[in-house]
């Protein structure tokens, strides 16, 4: 992976066909999707559940582009050694999560995967500035994460305009999830984003019978995104 800040689409296959992960994702890629993102949810940390370690090693063949893994399960550090090894090539963990974040970042680093680190709507920026050396993204939920399909909160730009300045000259991705549409994409992208989290803005209307609305709807964040640069 090299570093940009140029606007990457990272489709959740939260909102794919379940039944269907290998060829949802080869379709999005061939529909112009930058990265693929993962959503792992424990029925813990979030009020859902969806997939573990073995279902990331089995789409992992499928994936040309970013396997982009996005950890809401707490605890987080018993199972980073299996996403690393399942082939995330970022893995985002949860400021939220648990009371060792650095050690959770040192751990995913050392796994040798990129080190993501997520916070939650109602989570300020003072628990990211002393970690800044050690992560490559950092993953601003626009959401409370655990469900697709929920509305962008829009207190979440100041936010990342402050991240952004936060960040300087530092090789640190701002990813954005949840609620990612053309017409919230471009807030984002103005203040600063570069990696655009979405599941259903990609998927709807499309089917892997009908990827060219993938392709569609990803270029509809795309081009949304870019224009307001
Ligand atoms: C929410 C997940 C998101 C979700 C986004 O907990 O982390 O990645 O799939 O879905 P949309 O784009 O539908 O808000
Ligand atoms: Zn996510």
């Amino acid at each position: 992976m090299t570093f940009d800040r140029r606007v990457k689409i990272a489709p959740s296959i939260l909102s794919a066909d379940f039944a269907d992960f290998g060829r949802e994702i080869e379709a999005i890629e061939a529909q112009g999707a930058d990265w693929v993102h993962v959503d792992v949810m424990d029925g813990h940390f979030v009020p859902n559940l969806t997939f573990g370690p073995q279902m990331c090693r089995a789409i992992r063949p499928h994936v040309r582009t970013v396997m982009d893994v996005h950890l809401m399960i707490a605890p987080v550090d018993p199972y980073i050694d299996a996403f690393a090894e399942a082939g995330a090539d970022v893995i985002s963990a949860h400021l939220e999560a648990g009371p060792h974040i650095h050690r959770t970042l040192q751990a995913i680093r050392g796994a040798g995967c990129k080190a993501g680190l997520a916070i939650n709507p109602g989570t300020g920026l003072d628990g990211v500035e002393y970690l800044l050396d050690m992560i490559d993204l950092v993953c601003v939920m626009t959401v409370n994460p655990g469900f697709g399909g929920q509305k962008f909160i829009e207190s979440q730009v100041a936010k990342v305009k402050a991240l952004r300045a936060m960040i300087g000259d530092r090789p640190i991705h701002i990813e954005i999830d949840g609620g990612m549409t053309p017409e919230t994409a471009p807030l984002m992208a103005a203040a600063g984003a570069d990696v655009f989290v979405a599941g259903s803005a990609v998927f709807r209307g499309g089917s892997v019978a009908k990827p060219e609305v993938y392709g569609e709807n990803i270029r509809a964040i795309r081009t949304a995104a870019e224009a307001a640069l």
